[in-house]
């Protein structure tokens, strides 16, 4: 009944059916969240434990209502205000909190490979919650699951990631879940922002925005990563706008209504302006209300395969 991984650290990792196997229960999670009454006690005995030592709004919020509804204890934890500060490791204050007999630790970190390094020595199940420029899998199985929900079977649907896709580590995940559900996926952005060879991950590139909306079913815009970028990688973000963003007049233009999408946080007027962000196209908000039912997915199906640390 569970994942074939003990953690879930990135969706390379994953097989095609854990995928399905996440929306399928991610299914039924959205039924409960739609009733009067949305918990379940089906980690009534679990702690769970949030450990971000990056900011986020959306995935540990997410995350913390997934485990509530679930019925699990909850703890979280930030790295600002805590005892990293003082000089405190990774692994010493991860396994202060386990020493409290905690079961899951939900971890997000700047840096990639932190939540590998994690799940390499202790014995709780780690979920990634996005690590550095690496992976965000909840994310992407999020964003493939309200693809699915949008446009039926993700086999053959073509799939735009546009903008910094170098960065992006909602694009490396997207990229495993969507090519390993049978879409087509082509990104798009400048060419400095794309990673050279990543056609060998099975994916086109394109370097102008209009022929890539005009080829894709659905976009999913992404953010400029500036904390993440060393030394510029275009003149100006006005610039950007210009050439790479996406506008509803750009979307009025094209033939077809295609679906918008976006991670989150947004840059308004960068990489999409206010107008397309909000307009029926979107479903940047149906995105967010799924994650809750994703991550209650996947925190109920790594539960079936965790041992207890005590
Ligand atoms: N999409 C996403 O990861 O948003 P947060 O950084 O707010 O969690």
């Amino acid at each position: 009944m569970g994942l074939s991984v003990k953690h879930l650290l990135g969706i390379r990792e994953l097989q095609t059916s854990d995928i399905e196997k996440i929306f399928q229960t991610a299914d039924n999670f959205k039924q409960i969240l739609n009733r009067p009454v949305k918990k379940v006690p089906a980690l009534r005995d679990t702690t769970i434990a949030n450990v971000f030592f990056e900011n986020s709004t959306r995935t540990r919020l997410s995350f913390e209502l997934a485990e509530k509804r679930l019925g699990a204890d909850v703890v979280n934890f930030s790295a600002s205000g805590s005892s990293v500060s003082k000089g405190e490791t990774l692994l010493d204050t991860v396994n202060n909190l386990l020493a409290m007999k905690i079961d899951m630790v939900v971890m997000r970190h700047s840096a990639s490979g932190a939540p590998w390094f994690l799940s390499q020595h202790i014995n709780a199940s780690v979920v990634n919650a996005g690590d550095g420029i690496n992976e965000h899998p909840t994310q992407a199985l999020l964003d493939a699951y309200s693809i699915r929900e949008k446009h039926g079977d993700l086999k053959g649907k073509r799939i735009a990631l546009l903008g910094d896709i170098m960065h992006s580590r909602v694009a490396l995940s997207n990229i495993y879940c969507l090519t390993k559900m049978g879409a087509e996926v082509t990104v798009a952005g400048p060419p400095t922002l794309i990673p050279k060879n990543i056609q060998s991950l099975g994916v086109k590139v394109e370097y102008d925005i209009k022929k890539a909306l005009e080829w894709c079913d659905v976009a999913n815009v992404l953010r400029i990563q500036l904390e993440r970028q060393n030394k510029p990688l275009f003149s100006t973000l006005r610039e950007y706008a210009l050439y790479y963003g996406v506008s509803k007049s750009m979307l009025d233009s094209l033939e077809k209504n295609i679906t918008i999408m976006h991670p989150g946080p947004i840059n308004r007027g960068v990489e999409l302006t206010s107008d397309a962000a909000d307009s029926k196209q979107s479903i940047i908000l149906g995105q967010v209300e799924n994650g809750v039912a994703i991550r209650m997915a996947v925190i109920y199906l790594l539960s079936g395969t965790r041992e207890m640390t005590v």
